[in-house]
């Protein structure tokens, strides 16, 4: 009969225990050194091992040749604890017997000595499953506790403890079994069990065991059910892990204002009979990736994701800054509770995605730390205005002249009838080009002249790929600083493929317009308040919001 992995692997000494050395190590010595409490309290989420210490520890204490702390598990002491034929140690599961009976029984029990071990053990789980009766039945017993029984009570709930209680046991807190722990014993169980476990399908386990073996262990006997030899793609279909592929599209729709996009995709997940309680937890959980691939310098120790996903990951996380996601983690984190509560469930994604798009929407913090550095970031592009685009950092920039309406725009490099004539040599300020004036607007389809761009020039396509531009009746304006971008558009072919793929866009010819843009390389400028302040106090700012 097929015995499931996480019963067949409950670890039967405390050095085979993973993921708690100090409590193993404390309870070893204790056994070791015959100095053991009456009462332990044993407390920590479920599938960390507390049930599996109690027993070993009933056993070590009793075994008739203990090794070092640990219980030998071939004495008659051992063997009759573990096929419970040895009345010696009794295990109560508080959540099935919560009557105060049991626990009377106990308290007359107790008196008497033990019949065949040296201890009377007496494990409760779930203790705070226990009826307030029985609470108190038991809290006589252990205030006088007779001096050959111990009790171990377990829980993963301790605030519903009464303090009378916590008061008289040795406390030992099980902590979330870290991911790498968890997948080396996924390993040592596949070693002994003879299945394949390809090490990153380990570390996904891991990951979605959430710091329990025993959810590790029930997801790799449903991985077995599939194959012997457990990958990535197998962990996937087993656990009913849909590809995040749908998390990424959200949050790219949400965050490009492309809320339609974002609703028709929620509504192909609810057709398919996503639920979307678990959508809402799930893209909950992507942003706070999200988050830390950009608060943390390894965020694989918190992640645990594949190596591949951590890089895309990392990448995606470029995208974004930090008040956007704390935002939208604010907004799912609201989702989740109000769904906990029940309600309409595609709408209540729906809404949450709307207000991701539109912090406008919310007077959460979040949404106000995101609208300020919105703010921030446009404050930044006016200081940027007007400024020249040669080998400037941008903390060079904002000394120079700001963004009065006759101020020098930038060179624009491109030739002012790019359909006319042959490349004209770098022209200085050129009167018509664009001042930084309020006609100058984002241009909403560049991303459309990069598109063509990539086919009909790669190079320049390369150095252009992450920049936006803005229009104005004359200009496209393209903000960057990467200088590589004057050096190939100086060369007539790359310049030609660029006003050819805008006229192909616009449906006119325009001019080009360069303008410095701040960029990441230059972090000791990246408070724009404080350096409109600088301005301020130097004078000579002319900041027109319009
Ligand atoms: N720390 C651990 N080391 C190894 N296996 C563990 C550990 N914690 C839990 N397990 C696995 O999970 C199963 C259930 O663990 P258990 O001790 O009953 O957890 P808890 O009582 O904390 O819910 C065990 O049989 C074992 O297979
Ligand atoms: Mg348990
Ligand atoms: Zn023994």
């Amino acid at each position: 009969m097929y015995q499931v992995l996480y019963r067949k692997w409950r670890p039967r000494t405390f050095s085979d225990v993973c993921g708690q050395p100090y409590i193993t190590k404390a309870l070893q010595n204790e056994v070791r050194e015959n100095q053991l409490a009456h009462a332990y309290l044993f407390i920590g989420s479920r599938g960390t091992g507390k049930t599996s210490c109690a027993k070993i520890l009933a056993k070590a204490v009793n075994c008739l040749h203990p090794q070092d702390g640990d219980p030998c598990n071939e004495c008659d002491c051992c063997r009759g604890i573990d096929d419970g034929s040895i009345l010696d140690v009794v295990e109560i599961d508080a959540a099935s017997n919560n009557g105060v009976d049991s626990i009377r029984d106990l308290r007359e029990a107790v008196n008497f000595t033990p019949a065949v071990a040296k201890y009377r053990v007496y494990i409760i789980d779930e203790v705070h499953m226990l009826s307030d009766g029985a609470f108190n039945a038991l809290l006589k017993t252990l205030e006088e506790p007779p001096p050959h029984v111990i009790f171990i009570l377990a829980t993963t709930e301790v605030h519903k403890l009464p303090a009378t209680i916590l008061s008289r046991c040795q406390r030992f807190d099980f902590s979330r079994i870290a991911p790498e722990d968890i997948a080396a014993r996924l390993q040592t169980v596949a070693n002994g069990e003879d299945f394949i476990l390809d090490p990153p399908a380990a570390t996904l386990l891991a990951r979605l065991a959430d710091g329990a073996m025993r959810d590790a262990l029930s997801l790799t006997d449903q991985c077995l059910s599939r194959s012997r030899h457990i990958t990535v793609d197998v962990v996937a279909e087993a656990t009913g892990l849909a590809g995040r592929e749908h998390l990424y599209f959200l949050s790219n729709a949400v965050h490009n204002a492309q809320v339609g996009a974002a609703f028709e995709e929620i509504n192909r997940l609810y057709a398919a009979s996503q639920d979307m309680g678990r959508l809402c937890s799930e893209w909950l959980e992507f942003y706070r990736e999200l988050m830390l691939c950009k608060t943390v310098t390894a965020p694989e120790r918190m992640i645990a994701a594949t190596d591949e996903e951590l890089q895309r990951l990392k990448k995606e996380a470029e995208q974004y800054d930090l008040p956007t996601i704390l935002h939208a983690i604010d907004v799912l984190k609201a989702t989740c509770a109000s769904l906990a509560l029940g309600g309409n469930k595609r709408m209540e994604a729906e809404m949450a995605a709307l207000r991701i798009a539109n912090p406008v929407l919310d007077d959460t913090p979040a949404a106000m730390l995101q609208r300020i550095a919105e703010l921030e970031s446009a404050v930044a592009q006016l200081f940027v205005e007007g400024v020249p685009t040669s080998k400037s950092t941008s903390g060079a920039a904002v000394e120079t002249t700001a963004a009065a309406p006759a101020a020098k725009p930038d060179e624009p490099i491109a030739d002012p009838s790019p359909a006319a004539e042959a490349p004209a040599p770098k022209k200085s300020a050129d009167p018509s080009a664009p001042a930084a004036t309020s006609a100058e607007r984002p241009f909403t389809d560049w991303p459309e002249v990069l598109a063509r761009l990539s086919s009909s020039c790669p190079p320049l396509y390369g150095v252009l790929e992450k920049t936006t531009a803005g229009i104005t009746d004359t200009h496209i304006i393209i903000y960057t600083s990467n200088p590589l971008f004057q050096t190939l558009v100086q060369n007539g072919s790359n310049k030609s493929a660029l006003t050819s793929a805008i006229a192909a866009v616009t449906g006119r010819q325009y001019r080009i317009g360069i303008r410095a843009e701040q960029t990441a390389e230059s972090p000791e400028e990246t408070d724009p308040l404080k350096s409109l302040l600088q301005k301020g106090i130097d004078g000579g700012v002319d900041v027109t919001f319009s």
